[in-house]
C-alpha cells in the first residue's frame, strides 16, 4: 500500500505483522459480505489477537514509540489527579484504585508515589500482553501493592477507577449524512489494503444519530461524516458497575456533543499515530499504527448518568493541572531538568497542544459527607 502521509518505513518483521492482520481482517470482509462496519475494523486493528496494535509488540508509547502521553512528561498530571483522589477516597476504608490501560505504568508509579502515606491498593487493567509486561518492570519496587487483573473486578470495589486515554480507543462506528438518510461508514478491501464505503442504512446507528440530532436542535448537514461509539453507553455501565463506592476519573482528547458534531467538524475526529506522526488514515499499516477517535463527553455524562453516576465534574485539562499545581509549593531553582519540566508543562497546558484538547470528568458513586468540586473551572453546563 503507498503511504498518503509520509511516515517512516516500518521494519520488515513489522510489516509481516501488518500483512499477516490484513489477511485477518480482508477474510473477515469477504465472510460479512464484501462490508465490515467500521468499529469491528477498529477492533481488529487494536486487538486481533496477537496481531492488533494493542495485542503485537510494537513499541507504542513514550519517545521510541508512537505518542507520547501526559505521565510520559513527568508527574504533574498524577500530582494533580493524587490530589483529586485523596480527597475522593477520604471517607473510604481500605479504598483502591483500578487504573485502566495503564501504558508504561508511569503514572501508576507516579500516583502511588504522591498516595506513599495511604494504605491504598492498586489494581491495574491491562489488555496488551506487552505492556503489562513494561508494567510489571515498572512497579516492581511497589511489590503486592500492585495487581493486575484480567476482567474488572467481580466484587465491586471502594475506591477509585481511573483512566487516561483509554476511551480514545474504544471502537467507535462511522456515519455519514446523505440527504434523509445516515449511512455507516464501513470498509471494503481495495487493492492489497483497504478503503472506505458506504454500507446499508441501520436502525441502531440511525437512533443514535438521531437522538444527537433532538439534542442539537438541528439536522447534521448533507454530507456530514462523523464517529460515534455505540458500544460507550455499556462499557461506561460495566466499568461503573466495577464500583461500589467511589468516582471514575476520566481524562482524554475530546469535546461535549455540540462542538463535536460541529459543522466544521464535518470531517470527523479520527486520528491515528504511528512514530510520532498524527494522520488521518486507519487503512495505513494495520496493526502498526494507533487508531483512535476523540471522545464525546456528552456522551459519557449520559451513560454513565443512565448507570446512576453523578457527573461530579468536568474541567480541561489545563484548568485541572493549574488549578492544583498553583495550590503546590514552587519548586526552587532553574537547572536543566527545571527547564525540560517547564517544556513538559508547556505541552500539557498549551491551548493547541494538551491543555484544552484533553478534558478531566470526574464521575462519582454514592453520598459524601463532603464533596470537593475537581479543580479548575467547572464546565459542566457544556455538556
Ligand atoms: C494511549 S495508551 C494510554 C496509556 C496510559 N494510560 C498513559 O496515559 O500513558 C492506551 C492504553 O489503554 C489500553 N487499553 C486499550 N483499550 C482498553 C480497554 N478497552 N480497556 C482497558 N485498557 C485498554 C492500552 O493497552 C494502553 O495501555
Amino acid at each position: 500500500m503507498t503511504p498518503a502521509v509520509e511516515l517512516p518505513q516500518p521494519s520488515a518483521a513489522a510489516l509481516a505483522v501488518s500483512a499477516e492482520l490484513t489477511r485477518v481482517i480482508a477474510a473477515e470482509i469477504r465472510a460479512a459480505g464484501g462490508w465490515l462496519d467500521f468499529a469491528r475494523y477498529m477492533e481488529l486493528a487494536l486487538y486481533a489477537p496477537g496481531l492488533g496494535y494493542y495485542s503485537a509488540g510494537s513499541t507504542k508509547l513514550g519517545a521510541a514509540g508512537d505518542f507520547v502521553t501526559a505521565p510520559e512528561l513527568g508527574d504533574y498530571l498524577a500530582r494533580a489527579l493524587a490530589r483529586t483522589l485523596r480527597a475522593e477516597l477520604a471517607e473510604l476504608s481500605a479504598p483502591r484504585i483500578l487504573e485502566l490501560g495503564a501504558g508504561t505504568g508511569a503514572l501508576a508509579a507516579q500516583i502511588l508515589d504522591a498516595l506513599a502515606d495511604l494504605d491504598v491498593g492498586y489494581l491495574i487493567l491491562e489488555p496488551s500482553a506487552d505492556l503489562r509486561e513494561r508494567q510489571r518492570r515498572a512497579l516492581e519496587r511497589f511489590g503486592a501493592r500492585v495487581e493486575w487483573l484480567d476482567t474488572l473486578p467481580a466484587e465491586p470495589i471502594a475506591g477509585a477507577v481511573i483512566a487516561n486515554e483509554v476511551l480514545d480507543a474504544l471502537p467507535v462506528s462511522r456515519f455519514a449524512r446523505r440527504g434523509e438518510r445516515i449511512v455507516p461508514r464501513g470498509v471494503v478491501a481495495s487493492g492489497a489494503g483497504f478503503a472506505w464505503a458506504d454500507g446499508a442504512e441501520r436502525r441502531d446507528l440511525a437512533d443514535a444519530v438521531g437522538s444527537i440530532e433532538r439534542a442539537l436542535g438541528a439536522p447534521l448537514a448533507d454530507g456530514f461524516e462523523s464517529e460515534i461509539a455505540l458500544a460507550l453507553p455499556a462499557w461506561i455501565a460495566s466499568v461503573g458497575a466495577a464500583l461500589e463506592r467511589g468516582c471514575l476519573l476520566f481524562v482524554d482528547y475530546g469535546l461535549p456533543r455540540r462542538e463535536y458534531y460541529h459543522p466544521q467538524r464535518s470531517a470527523g475526529t479520527l486520528i491515528c499515530h504511528y512514530r510520532q506522526r498524527a494522520h488521518a488514515d486507519p487503512f495505513l499499516y494495520p496493526g502498526l499504527t494507533d487508531v483512535t477517535a476523540w471522545v464525546d463527553f456528552s456522551a459519557c455524562a449520559d451513560a454513565a448518568r443512565a448507570t446512576g453516576l453523578d457527573v461530579a465534574g468536568y474541567t480541561t485539562q489545563a484548568q485541572f493541572l493549574l488549578a492544583t499545581l498553583a495550590a503546590e509549593p514552587p519548586s526552587a531553582g532553574v537547572d536543566a531538568a527545571a527547564l525540560r519540566a517547564r517544556s513538559a508543562l508547556k505541552t500539557l497546558l498549551l491551548p493547541g497542544e494538551m491543555g484544552e484538547r484533553f478534558k478531566v470528568l470526574l464521575l462519582r458513586r454514592g453520598r459524601r459527607a463532603r464533596a470537593e468540586p475537581l479543580p479548575g473551572r467547572d464546565l459542566r453546563s457544556r455538556l
